[in-house]
């Protein structure tokens, strides 16, 4: 088994080689923070996307869908807090110019009288390391090295953002002297018309849910819809990161999966719990083994200004346990805001009681390519299979759930004659018209089966010496690598009802 940081290299290294993923304008030398999905994991994404829908809007009755401006008015980015509030503490390091998040350096120094350094860092992204790597730094690798030269040293952990005046955190690259910490808001701006001035200055969203709130009413007027009931939104959304990393799951451009609950405020705590548990579920429906996945209530000092509760759907990613889905109470934050600044009625008025309040809002908010990125990683296994002479080699596998897998049935004519060709593209084109389908008569088949391993599809069929004698061919299944032979006409069956598709 490879170990977690090889593994997430060879799932990279995967995703690029096979068409996932590609870095951004990479013949250009790629931008940091953003990535190109290539024709594999553009049917991923579209998979997920579709099984989130299908889920969310299509089963059910109480919420619809909507797909909103990029780029809105300025005023609602101040409504929603986002112009004063969405920032990033910043720090630069004076002598190499590298740019950290204040909130996330840390040094440990000696209690010596002189400071002296001992081990500088940057926090990881695990919730859990977050709240006290820097104490966990200095209780383990600085601990076991220290003690050996001294085990009377005492230390202290600094924080660019919480030292005490004049013992401040280095940089973490080179020890240099960091700046003071500033405010860096993560918006993307631009202008909108030919003048390029604070006048026409606007921004790139970085939440679908405000578009939601904007069109609260809209939706309410237009349809037959009455609390509770949600509307939801697939869309990109754009943050200036000052730190994009582990590979696409911090990215600067990214698609958000969101939905905003409305309901009665004295049902809000209710169907917090409904939607917690049910997105989390719905990962573990596609295939994330619940032990890699947890929900994680957030502790009363992590909660964004708008929320009273909040909890995450968190992955064990190789680089470690991170934020796949957040599902919060916003209360009525947002439509109170939004009535106050537009200066439209956001109330809603319930016939049958007569009572006339702002709904509450429940928000699961998921990331595309962050839910993308666990299903590869959760896909990704090595095993052994037999070549062509039965031998075994290694074999690289993505083992994703049927729904997701970007292809699901590759045909393959054992050789290029006999008829063979022919037969096959036959069972292609009936295939296809049903399913993602690939066809493919270009080297040895035990090479081909290799490639849609690496694919992830979960059946190839092959039409070999005995289908124009009886008609049947075989079909081989990814994981256990069964083969079965099968009357060709019955094929398209087969896999449907194993694929449940
Ligand atoms: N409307 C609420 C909201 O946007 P968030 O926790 O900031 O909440 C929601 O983002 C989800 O969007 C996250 O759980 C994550 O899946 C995804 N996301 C946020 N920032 C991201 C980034 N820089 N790169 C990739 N995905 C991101």
């Amino acid at each position: 088994m490879a170990t977690e940081p090889d593994r997430m290299e060879k799932t990279v290294s995967l995703a690029k080689r096979r068409g996932f993923i590609f870095p951004g304008s990479e013949i250009y030398g790629g931008l940091n923070g953003f990535w190109d999905y290539g024709p594999l994991g553009v049917e991923l994404k579209r998979n997920i996307k579709q099984a989130w829908w299908d889920t969310v809007v299509r089963a059910r009755d109480d919420i619809v869908g909507l797909d909103c401006a990029i780029i809105m008015n300025p005023r609602v980015w101040e409504a929603s807090g986002h112009v004063d509030g969405f920032t990033d503490p910043l720090v630069d390091c004076k002598a190499c110019k590298a740019r950290f998040r204040a909130d996330k350096v840390f040094a440990v120094v000696a209690r010596d009288g002189q400071n002296t350094l001992l081990e500088a860092g940057v926090e990881a992204d695990d919730p859990d390391a977050a709240r006290d790597a820097a104490t966990a730094a200095a209780n383990s690798k600085t601990r076991r090295r220290l003690t050996q030269r001294d085990d009377r040293l005492e230390w202290d952990v600094l924080r660019v953002d919480r030292a005490p005046a004049g013992r401040t955190a280095p940089c973490p690259a080179c020890g240099g002297e960091l700046t003071p910490a500033r405010k860096f808001n993560m918006m993307f701006k631009t202008f909108v018309g030919a003048l390029e001035d604070s006048s026409s200055q606007a921004y790139l969203r970085p939440e679908t849910a405000q578009g939601i709130f904007a069109n609260y009413k809209n939706v309410l007027d237009t349809s037959r819809l009455k609390l509770p009931f949600g509307i939801a939104q697939i869309g990109k959304a754009f943050r200036n990161e000052i730190n994009p990393r582990n590979y696409t799951f911090r990215s600067r451009e990214f698609e958000q999966m969101e939905i905003e609950f409305f309901c009665h405020p004295s049902e809000a705590d209710q169907w917090y719990r409904t939607w917690r548990d049910a997105r989390f579920q719905w990962y573990v429906d596609l295939g994330l083994r619940s032990e890699r996945l947890r929900l994680r209530d957030h502790e009363p000092d992590e909660l964004a200004h708008y929320a009273n509760a909040c909890a995450d759907v968190e992955y064990a990613f190789p680089f470690g346990v991170s934020e796949l889905e957040g599902v919060a109470n916003r209360t009525n934050y947002d439509l109170k805001r939004h009535q106050e600044f537009s200066g439209r009625d956001m109330t809603y008025f319930d016939d049958e009681t007569k009572e006339r309040f702002i709904p509450y809002v429940i928000e699961p908010s998921g990331g595309v390519d962050r839910a993308a990125l666990a299903f590869l990683c959760e896909a990704y296994d090595e095993d052994q299979a037999p070549d062509e002479k039965g031998n075994m080699q290694a074999r690289t596998v993505l083992r994703f759930h049927p729904r997701l897998a970007p292809v699901k049935v590759a045909v393959f004519p054992l050789v290029k004659k006999g008829g063979m060709p022919e037969k096959a593209r036959k069972i292609y084109d009936d295939v296809r018209a049903h399913m993602p389908a690939f066809y493919d008569e270009k080297g040895a088949v035990g090479r081909r089966y290799r490639r849609q391993d690496e694919a992830g599809t979960p059946f190839c069929v092959t039409v070999d010496g005995q289908t124009a004698a009886d008609d049947t061919v075989t079909v081989r299944e990814r994981d256990a690598m069964v083969q079965e032979r099968v009357p060709a006409p019955g094929v398209l069956d087969y896999v449907r009802d194993r694929l449940h598709v």
